[in-house]
């Protein structure tokens, strides 16, 4: 991440945290939001789900849905709110995996209904093609690597490579009614996996969208937190709204009045799960220095 903090500021100006008062209710409440994304299983959001099955990911239980926090990670991001600020630096060093290599085991007796190791291949394979990142199955030496489960909890995965963390975790499971396996749901978890976080996160999203606090279900406020910009940045590449990435309008909404609002005119539909951007490709390349990518 340092490289890509350096090549971050020569781009963007810096944007001021306005600072919030917040009282202890507040922090308390914010604190069980983390630490229940340890414990919830998908059905924190059962009736949601029901109405969104092209985006199981969403309602899985984590941090924005599918993200797994390390445990380090709460109270960095508890301080942060504390203090007032509205937007999260994600704590703790997360980097690319080392030579730009993930290394990965289907975890035993995962992954074995018809189709399921293929489809995780296929997706790998797909990136490999588009980028310089490769992927390499851990061999019985290799104590570092992302260990695969297929638990029916939904979809999720840690984000990015942390030396200390030991097995990276990444599910992709079934919910009734919807399923993780189509393939721009696989690259967005594998998207995790080597340091990416959503769209609708990113420090300039209100440029680009507005975010309807009143329509959002009352304890997934805090998923709609932006990340600050020292650590999560856009390399350069714009707003996607298409990104396989980026959460629909309806993203965790109470009353099927739009959460997440384009403010400009979007090529395509925000929230697809049917391709993978030009966009996306570019982000993974520039993140990972691949040759031509900053071109
Ligand atoms: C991988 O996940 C499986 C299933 O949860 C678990 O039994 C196994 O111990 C994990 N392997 C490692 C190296 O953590
Ligand atoms: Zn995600």
């Amino acid at each position: 991440m340092i490289r890509l903090v350096l090549g971050l500021c020569a781009i963007g100006a810096v944007v001021a945290t306005p600072v919030v008062t917040r009282s202890k209710e507040d922090v308390d409440r914010y604190r069980d939001f983390l630490l229940n994304t340890f414990t919830n299983k998908a059905d924190k959001f059962k009736n949601l789900a029901a109405q969104s099955p092209d985006h199981p990911e969403m309602y899985s239980g984590k941090y924005q849905g599918d993200i797994v926090l390390d445990k380090e990670d709460v109270d960095d991001m508890v301080a942060q709110y504390a203090s007032g600020r509205n937007a999260v630096i994600f704590p703790g060093l997360s980097t690319q995996w080392p030579d730009n290599t993930v290394v990965w085991a289907f975890a035993d007796t995962h992954y074995e209904e018809p189709g399921q190791k293929e489809a995780v291949l296929e997706a790998m394979k797909l990136i490999e093609s588009k980028t310089c990142v490769k992927f390499r199955q851990a061999e019985p030496s290799d104590r570092f690597f992302v260990n695969m489960t297929s638990y029916p909890s939904g979809c999720y995965a840690h984000v990015g490579y942390r030396v200390w963390r030991g097995p990276h975790i990444f599910n992709l499971g079934s919910t009734p009614g919807s399923d993780c396996f189509r393939q721009p749901t696989i690259v967005h978890e594998l998207m995790h996996i080597m340091g990416f976080f959503h769209m609708h996160a990113t420090y300039d999203r209100d440029n680009y969208v507005r975010v309807n606090y009143e329509n959002i279900v009352s304890g997934a406020e805090s998923d709609f937190d932006k990340l600050n910009e020292y650590l999560v940045g856009n390399l350069g590449v714009e707003y996607d709204y298409v990104s396989c990435l980026h959460y629909p309008a309806l993203a965790w909404s109470k009353n099927f009045e739009p959460t997440i609002e384009p403010l400009r005119e979007i090529d395509g539909v925000m929230g697809q799960r049917e391709y993978i951007t030009e966009k996306d490709w570019l982000r993974i390349n520039r993140y990972h220095n691949c040759p031509g990518a900053w071109e």
